[in-house]
């Protein structure tokens, strides 16, 4: 048996640890040839690939990045290095030139969906869901989730002391696209006074309203604002975001945003963070070592039962799969359900605030 294996889309702490535990299952008990795809789909559109062997793959459980290389444009549907020609058929080509019995590929929603308009033109594929965002459906958990919102929460827990000093406001700005799941898990873990997801619509008066009422009380604040949050009236912050950068996921910017908003409303000082790729460099957590390595074993048991066009996943705590095809252009946001704390807290509708 032979079987590539590829990362796709951003980097993500915890891919190594899949790589190793895909290519050391399917070695020891298919004796099957691992071929490591380099750059994500980047490698099967310009034919770099490599064969693994066991000591490729040995000592790099804790080893952040990947040693296969991604590309985040990598597109076989659009390539970006032909003005975004289809080289689907030339991808299929070289997939039966490599003689693979099936591809395994660790990415987030983007990598997802190409694999199952791939896996519907004749390939075996088999996908493991990564991203820091948590944001791919049909799994409870994407591995790197953990590791983020554990470095995001060591940043609060930094801001704390800092802010409580010089009784500042201090706005940390955490990654997660258009899904708040780090702002929220890390607002909560490092007991921010204000949290901002996309998902809750706030209004800057509100924020302000907090702030003063805690500055009163000789008191500091922390703001966790996720980066694809938004005011009830939205678009305006939207818009602005947009026109500094053509690609709207890569908005950045909310925190400095807001704090100039926030300037003329109180007396106290603002300042800002905006943590960025800090929250997907480096070593995975334990989680996310011992999830990434249950999904690794359960992408290599699926590879050799021949059940392609499945996603692994992690359901009610239990590892399992679910058809790419439900997976495929869809994005998990936070449920209001999982907004718990900050409705039984909020002061209004429009911003969730646990102030504890
Ligand atoms: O999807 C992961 C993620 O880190 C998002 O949280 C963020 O918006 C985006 O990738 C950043 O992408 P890039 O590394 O291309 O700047």
């Amino acid at each position: 048996m032979r079987v590539g294996i590829l990362t796709g889309g951003g980097d993500c702490p915890g891919l190594n640890a899949v790589i190793r535990s895909v290519a050391k299952s399917l070695m020891l008990q298919c004796d099957a040839e691992v071929i490591g795809i380099e750059e994500g789909f980047l490698g099967l559109i310009e034919r770099r690939t490599r064969e693994l062997s066991y000591k490729d793959v040995s000592g790099i459980l804790a080893r952040g990045g990947t040693v296969l290389g991604t590309h985040n444009k990598a597109n076989p549907f659009s390539y970006f290095e032909r003005d975004g020609e289809d080289v689907s058929d030339e991808v299929m080509e070289y997939y039966e030139e490599l003689d693979l019995d099936a591809i395994v590929a660790l990415g987030g929603d983007g990598t997802m969906s190409i694999c199952h308009r791939l896996q519907e033109m004749g390939m075996n594929i088999v996908g493991v869901p990564k991203t820091i965002d948590n944001d791919i459906v049909a799994t409870d958990r994407t591995f790197g989730f953990d590791t983020a919102v554990s470095i995001a929460t060591d940043a609060i827990d930094r801001l704390q002391t800092t802010g409580q000093s010089h009784k500042r406001v201090m706005i940390l700005e955490t990654m997660g696209r258009y899904a708040g799941w780090i702002a929220l898990h890390a607002g909560i873990a490092g007991g921010a006074d204000v949290i901002l997801l996309p998902e809750l619509p706030f209004s800057v008066e509100e924020v302000a309203r907090v702030v003063k009422e805690r500055a009163d009380r000789q008191r500091f604040t922390i703001v966790c604002v996720a980066e694809g949050a938004k005011t009830a009236e939205g678009d305006m912050v939207v818009k602005e975001r947009i026109e500094e950068s053509p690609d709207p996921i890569r908005l950045g910017g909310i925190a400095n945003w807001l704090k100039e908003e926030l300037k003329p409303m109180v007396d106290s000082e603002i300042r800002t963070v905006v943590l960025g790729h800090i929250q997907r460099g480096g070593s995975p957590t334990a989680f996310d070592r011992i999830l990434a390595t249950n999904f690794g074993a359960m992408a290599a048991s699926l590879v050799a039962k021949e059940q392609y066009g499945r996603m692994v996943a992690l359901r009610d705590q239990h590892l399992t799969s679910v058809e790419l095809e439900k997976v495929a252009n869809k994005t998990r946001t936070v449920p209001e359900d999982a907004m718990g704390i900050l409705a039984a807290f909020s002061v209004g509708t429009s911003l969730g605030v646990p102030g504890m």
